[in-house]
C-alpha cells in the first residue's frame, strides 16, 4: 500500500475548478502533483505556484498551468507533505530543502493541506533534524549561535557537496531530540543573524491528511 499516494490523491478531491494552487514538494507532493495532472488532463481548469524547481518542473512536464506568482494575489489552498506532525498540527518541514518557499507559499494561501503517511505523527516534534535554512556568509558562527539553542547542527551535503538551496543558501540539519515549545524555539531561531527561515510551522496547517497501512486515510483538522 503506498501511504503516501492514498493521502495524496484524497486532498487533490479538495481542488475545484477555478482555484489557485499552491503545489509542494517531496515524495507525497509528487502523488498530488501527478493525481492534478490527471484532473487538468479530463479538463479541470487551475492555476498553480510550486514551491520548488522541481516541483515546477513536474508540474510543466504534466501540464499543469504554472503562473508567476506576481500575476496572482494569494492562492486558495497548497497541498504540500511534511517531515513531522504534532496533535496540534504544527510541523516540521524542509526535508527536501524546499521550507522557505514552502513557507511564503503557505502563507498566502486561504488553507494548507498536509499529506503524509503514517509514519510522519508524532506527539512532541524533533526527532526529525530541524531544517533550517542559513546564508552561506559566516555560517560557521551561525552555526554556533543555533548549537547554543541545544541542538547538534550539520550543514546538509548532497554527494558530498554542500547542499544548495533553490535560494542559493546552505540548509543547517539541527538536532533537538524534542521541541516541547515550538513557538519559542521557532522564534529564538528567527532571531539569530544569517538565518533565513527554518522548518518549524506553527498553526500553519488546516488539515492534515494520513495515509494508514491498511489503506484507511484519516483527515484531521487544526482545532
Ligand atoms: C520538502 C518538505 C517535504 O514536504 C517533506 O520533507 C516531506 O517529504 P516527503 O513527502 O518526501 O516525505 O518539506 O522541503
Amino acid at each position: 500500500m503506498n501511504m503516501k499516494r492514498i493521502a495524496a490523491e484524497h486532498a487533490v478531491q479538495y481542488i475545484k475548478d477555478g482555484m489557485k494552487v499552491g503545489l509542494g514538494t517531496g515524495s507525497t507532493a509528487y502523488w498530488a502533483i501527478q493525481k492534478l495532472g490527471e484532473r487538468v488532463k479530463e479538463g479541470l481548469s487551475i492555476q498553480t505556484v510550486a514551491t520548488s524547481k522541481a516541483s515546477e518542473k513536474l508540474a510543466i512536464e504534466l501540464g499543469i498551468p504554472i503562473i508567476p506568482f506576481t500575476k496572482l494575489d494569494g492562492l486558495d489552498v497548497t497541498i504540500d507533505g511534511a517531515d513531522e506532525i504534532n496533535t496540534d498540527l504544527h510541523l516540521i518541514k524542509g526535508g527536501g530543502g524546499a521550507l522557505l518557499r514552502e513557507k511564503i507559499v503557505a502563507y498566502h494561501s486561504a488553507r494548507l493541506i498536509i499529506i503524509a503517511d503514517e509514519s510522519k505523527r508524532v506527539q512532541t516534534l524533533g526527532q526529525f533534524p530541524l531544517p533550517i535554512e542559513v546564508i552561506p556568509f559566516a555560517v560557521d558562527w551561525t552555526l554556533k549561535a543555533l548549537e547554543g539553542l541545544g541542538c547538534r547542527a550539520q550543514l546538509r551535503t548532497d554527494d558530498e557537496r554542500l547542499f544548495i538551496t533553490d535560494n542559493g543558501n546552505y540548509i543547517a540539519d539541527c538536532r533537538f531530540g524534542s521541541i516541547a515549545l515550538p513557538l519559542e524555539l521557532h522564534n529564538k531561531i528567527l532571531g539569530i543573524p544569517g538565518i533565513v527561515d527554518n522548518g518549524l510551522f506553527i498553526g500553519q496547517a488546516d488539515l492534515a491528511i494520513i495515509g494508514h497501512r491498511d489503506g484507511s486515510v484519516e483527515v484531521l483538522e487544526r482545532k
